[in-house]
């Protein structure tokens, strides 16, 4: 018997030459529930959850998942049960992390736009702090806790001017980006929300960017973050918490990020040298808790050979996968069976969708050996995959699978079209109205 996991994702492993995550064959599983399909590792999601939580022992921390990152109710429930707090960004978020059995008071609010409307429901639900990026929010939830009779827990989203090192898109600590306040502007910031009998302030927070692979940027970040902990406690404002955001990088193509315990322990060494090793800490991780916990299976529908290029045509596509489309990403393609692959030659690929534009592609240049109704995996799956998946050209959105051992748990039905249909409603004749 052979067997051998695929880099970065020790649960996903060919075991007599069929694809596996954990103790299910995924040929098993697409049978089953059909494709494309997602589907996760229990396992893999857990032990990304130890490592972090091994970084923090014996420390005050929490860690709180940022569920944009993969907002399905059961992965949400299984960090939930796990101890997790969450990072949310919206009411639509607040509203999945309760009914997955989310603690409202480890619940945090991020967010450039967040409405009054939102604003309301978090104050009922009595989240644990708002996380304010911008002076005109300060004001603005004032006034709403104020109406609500409230008061609400804030710490303010610093901007720290540090380069993360990652995609432009998803760089969010410069200054040119739309997040937090300026690092000149925090302190007088903090000293405004400091006189406003709405507001009370609970921490400081941070976040500079996703898909981060080295050491320093946090280093720096932390840096600057700690000295203006000190220039605000100095001001006497104390800050209960420090949130150093997420943005933890994970291995798609031979990327060599830290681990999490590794890179928390050298973090934690400045924390202690600097005095902060007791403060209360939080962190928002996404992608490094899910993304290699996930694969998403689809089935060969073409094999088309061109003059420049040759296609292989397979039913996921932009609106199921849009990482590729929208960030060029890069994710790992494999077959399901390798047996397929020593029967024909490897011939080289774009591997794209169904979906009328020419951004539709999900791997270029890929060598391949698959015959049309073949079976491939795309890695790496299980971070802004679903999460992002739309219904651009009416497809319906994919189902999804948690395994846990050799159990498969369907956690999301594929859609219908019918029920991608639901809330429309066709023209009525004059004089009859669907609403104001
Ligand atoms: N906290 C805040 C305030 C954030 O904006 C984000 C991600 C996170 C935490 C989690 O970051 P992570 O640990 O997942 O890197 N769709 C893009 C990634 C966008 C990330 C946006 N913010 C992608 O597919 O690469």
């Amino acid at each position: 018997m052979t067997a051998f996991s695929l880099p970065g994702a020790p649960h996903v492993h060919y075991t007599q030459q069929q694809l596996h995550v954990e103790g299910c064959s995924l040929d098993a599983l697409a049978n089953a529930h059909g494709t494309p399909l997602f589907v996760y590792s229990k396992a893999s999601m857990l032990e990304a959850l130890s490592s972090y939580q091994r970084g923090f022992a014996g420390r005050n921390a929490q860690i709180c998942y940022a569920m944009k990152a993969n907002s399905s109710l059961a992965v949400l429930q299984l960090f939930a049960r796990a101890g997790c707090g969450f990072d949310i960004v919206s009411g639509g978020e607040l509203a999945r992390a309760l009914t997955a059995g989310a603690e409202s008071g480890t619940i945090i609010f991020s967010g450039v736009g967040k409405t009054r409307a939102e604003m309301r429901d978090a104050l009922a639900a009595g989240i644990a702090c708002f996380n304010v990026e911008s002076e005109a929010e300060i004001d603005v939830l004032n006034a709403v806790a104020l109406a609500a009779g409230k008061v609400a827990p804030i710490s303010i989203r610093v901007n720290p001017n540090v380069d993360p090192k990652t995609h432009p898109y998803i760089s969010t600590g410069l200054k040119g980006n739309k997040f937090g306040i300026a690092h000149e502007r925090t302190l007088a910031a903090y000293q405004r929300a400091a006189t406003l009998p709405g507001l009370g302030i609970v921490g400081i927070d941070c976040h500079i960017g996703s898909q981060i692979t080295e050491d320093a940027p946090y280093l720096d970040a932390m840096d600057r973050m700690l000295d203006l902990v000190t220039s605000i406690e100095a001001a006497g404002i104390p800050l209960g918490h420090i949130d150093f955001g997420g943005g933890l990088g994970i291995n798609y193509n031979g990327d060599t990020p830290p681990q999490a315990d590794a890179l928390w322990t050298k973090l934690m060494a400045k924390l202690d040298a600097r005095g902060f090793g007791q403060r209360k800490l939080l962190i928002e991780p996404g992608r490094s808790l899910v993304g290699n916990a996930g694969v998403c299976v689809s089935e060969v529908l073409y094999l088309k050979p061109g003059e420049q290029k040759n296609f292989c045509v397979i039913d996921a596509a932009m609106n199921d996968l849009p990482r590729p489309a929208m960030y060029q990403a890069y994710h790992a393609i494999v077959p399901l069976s390798k047996t397929a692959q020593t029967e024909s030659p490897a011939v080289v690929y774009d591997v794209v969708g169904p979906v009328c534009e020419s951004g539709d592609w999900i791997g270029h240049d890929r060598a391949l050996s698959v015959r049309a109704g073949e079976r491939l995996a795309v890695l790496s799956a299980g971070a802004y995959c679903m999460s992002m998946a739309s219904n651009y050209n009416s497809r319906p959105r994919a189902a999804e699978v948690m395994v846990d051992g050799n159990h498969a748990h369907l956690i999301r039905n594929r859609e219908s079209v019918t029920a991608s249909m639901g809330g429309e409603h066709l023209l009525q004749p004059a004089g009859t109205s669907n609403g104001p």
